[in-house]
């Protein structure tokens, strides 16, 4: 027996000024975009922004359901319109923020399980690592260079292809 360890590495920016102009206009695209969240069951309003290799941002927020389940997060709502609508164009950056009604979130909500998964095949799929920028309303700001650093070991195409 033998035991092995995972190692992710991320950044920490104490502020947006010290982000690239690319990427602090991507992460306020998600900021500004966030009042277009439809979240009335969670009052948990998230919205991601995605920068293409072209260029262009696409934004996506959650969009909620009286039957849960159909809930969908920001993050999937903005990679389906990339895949649909700029089809074959890698995201080489995504921003994810929110924010709470009831809560001040001055730290950086990290995706969930699901979205990660959809994210790493998002790059597998394009050919392209996808930076993901991460911050709540205030606060430090994580930037991961690939999401498969958020998400080690992961299961992907190589495993069935
Ligand atoms: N949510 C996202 O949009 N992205 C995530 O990564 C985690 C959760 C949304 C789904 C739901 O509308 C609300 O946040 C509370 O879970």
């Amino acid at each position: 027996m033998h035991e092995r360890s995972i190692q992710a590495s991320y950044r920490v920016y104490d502020s947006i000024s010290d982000m690239s102009a690319e990427d602090q206009e991507l992460l306020t695209s998600a900021r500004d975009s966030l009042s277009r969240s439809y979240a009335p069951y969670s009052n948990f309003q998230v919205a991601a922004a995605a920068r293409m290799q072209g260029g262009e941002i696409l934004v996506g927020t959650n969009q909620e359901n009286a039957a849960y389940g159909q809930c969908l997060c920001a993050e999937q709502n903005v990679l389906a319109n990339a895949g649909t609508n700029l089809f074959g164009e890698p995201v080489t950056a995504l921003a994810v923020t929110a924010r709470h009604s009831e809560r001040k979130m001055d730290y950086p909500v990290t995706p969930c399980g699901a979205c990660r998964q959809v994210m790493r095949e998002h790059e597998d799929r394009n050919k392209h690592h996808i930076r993901v920028i991460l911050q709540g309303e205030s606060g430090e700001i994580f930037v991961f260079e690939t999401v498969k650093d958020l998400l080690p070991l992961s299961f992907s195409s190589k495993d069935i292809l």
